[in-house]
């Protein structure tokens, strides 16, 4: 059975759902603007994130949060953090690869979460040691044992500098496995990690509420998460690496060859 929190976090997310599917591809109505090169924020992700707000401040009033774009409310030590659209760009091109993301975290340890794809209507929620779940079916990871058979996700950055070594991680892991994915949110990529879709996932310099609720799917789902260099995720982590706990360590290895 869901916990109540979580019956709260889809009230506020099939609410806000209905903003995101009224402006899902219409080009022509939405306003786009460029935070930095290939990072958009539009009026949808905007009044996304107004409605969730409304919903979840009128059942958390004294809670903390920290949104995308609307920065931090300071409050008490339970804390909401908020993606409205995660997939920014798919949501522009109309690719219905796109996720409303909210988790709660007490003291920076992440209690409770959902991703919520309205356009394909999956609801993916998960509370610390009740398990992971979309809709009403229970995720596990996947039996993969051999990198050769995996399938690995991954987001690409925009700055050259970044980008530079990414090529070269890209090259490592294309060599070692069945194929990369990139598919343009990182939150939904931790989910086809713990629905066990994709084996394994990298990406570096994230924020919290890309992957907070993903990290706590693929965890309560029987996988792993770390930093890239193996060692415990923590909140303040802007890498990380995902698995179904049998490759990690090949994983590891493979990116830490640069
Ligand atoms: C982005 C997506 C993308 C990842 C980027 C994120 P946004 O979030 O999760 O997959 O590669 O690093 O910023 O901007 O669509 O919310
Ligand atoms: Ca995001
Ligand atoms: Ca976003």
């Amino acid at each position: 059975m869901q916990p109540a929190v979580i019956n709260i976090f889809e009230k506020a997310a099939k609410k806000a759902g209905k903003i995101l599917i009224r402006d899902f591809g219409e080009i022509e109505n939405l306003q786009i603007e460029s935070k930095s090169i290939g990072d958009f924020v539009t009026n949808a992700d905007l009044n996304v994130e107004k409605s969730l707000l409304e919903t979840l401040k009128y059942y958390y009033p004294n809670y903390s949060y920290i949104t995308e774009e609307s920065g931090k409310i300071v409050g008490d030590e339970n804390t909401i953090v908020i993606d409205p659209i995660d997939g920014t760009s798919n949501f522009i091109h109309g690719i219905p690869h796109v996720g409303i993301v909210i988790s709660k975290m007490i003291n920076n340890e992440i209690t409770d979460g959902i991703i919520y794809n309205p356009i394909l209507n999956e609801f993916y929620w998960s509370s610390k040691g009740k398990g992971a779940w979309c809709n009403d079916r229970r995720l596990r990871v996947s039996n993969r044992t051999n990198l050769t058979d995996c399938l690995i996700g991954t987001g690409l950055p925009f700055g050259e500098s970044t980008y530079r070594n990414y090529l070269l991680e890209i090259d490592e892991i294309l060599k070692a496995t069945a194929g990369i994915r990139r598919l343009g949110s990182a939150g939904l990529d931790l989910a086809y990690v713990a629905s066990g879709k994709l084996d394994g996932f990298w990406e570096k310099d994230l924020n919290l509420w890309d992957i907070s609720t993903g990290i706590l799917l693929v965890t309560e789902a029987g996988g792993r998460i770390s930093t890239m260099n193996g060692q415990e995720w923590a909140v303040s982590n802007r890498d990380i690496v995902a698995s179904n706990t049998k490759i990690h360590e090949s994983l590891i290895k493979k990116l830490s060859l640069h």
